[in-house]
């Protein structure tokens, strides 16, 4: 599985890159408000210098059209952009005319399998289930994932699954196990995925043993 990282803080976004564990990088009009001002094309540009790879920026048109004409201007910035449009009618129209001119997308705010099976038939190139805003009112995240990827693997859809929404390590290990394509990562989970108690405790021992020899 691979994994993006979720944010649009370019700190965050060079510290991940620079350690080799990203492919690709999502963000979303909540995420870019974080950064203050900052013009979205300049952004997304630098962060399109920084990672080779699949690049979500979000339209904030709500029509078709509008999506639309935000998609094929987002598609310019750079080649590796992916134009993140939100599951709703209006959405799956534009979808439909972006996918036919070539344009990537990701299908967001995606809380059902047959909501993913409809991203699937207007082909988007990415559905992003939204794993931890379901668990939060009480609905099993992880399951919806796995259903996608059940369907999705029955008639072959090409589709990838980005597991979206991520809260926690346990998170991505779940992601993992149910055969998700892709899971995005806020930069503090992927920190907390490299610690384990165990391993710097076993480090300490390691350079005390040796040291209590050696110097
Ligand atoms: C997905 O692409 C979204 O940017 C993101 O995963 C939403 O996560 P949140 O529910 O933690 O805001």
């Amino acid at each position: 599985m691979e994994l993006f990282i979720d944010t649009a803080n370019l700190d965050e976004i060079r510290k991940a890159a620079e350690m080799g564990i990203i492919t690709g990088v999502t963000t979303n009009p909540t995420l870019v408000a974080k950064e203050g001002k900052r013009d979205l094309k300049d952004l997304i540009a630098e962060i399109a210098s920084i990672v080779n790879g699949p690049i979500s920026a979000e339209v904030i048109s709500t029509d078709s059209e509008g999506m639309v004409r935000e998609g094929r201007e987002l598609s310019k910035i750079h080649p590796n952009i992916v134009v993140k449009i939100p599951m709703t009618e209006e959405g799956l129209r534009a979808v439909k005319v972006l996918s036919s001119e070539g344009i990537k997308t990701n299908m967001t705010l995606i809380f059902s399998a047959n909501q993913a099976l409809l991203a699937a038939r207007v082909g988007a190139t990415y559905a992003s289930p939204f794993v931890g805003r379901l668990d939060d009112i009480g609905f099993d995240g992880m399951k919806l994932v796995s259903d996608i990827m059940e369907i999705y693997n029955i008639y072959g859809i090409e589709t990838k699954v980005i597991a979206a929404s991520i809260r926690h390590p346990l998170h991505v290990t779940q992601a993992a196990l149910a055969g998700a394509d892709i899971a995005t990562v806020p930069y503090k989970v992927l920190m907390q995925m490299v610690k384990h108690p165990l391993t710097d405790a076993g480090l300490e021992k390691f350079l005390n043993d040796y040291r209590s020899v050696k110097e």
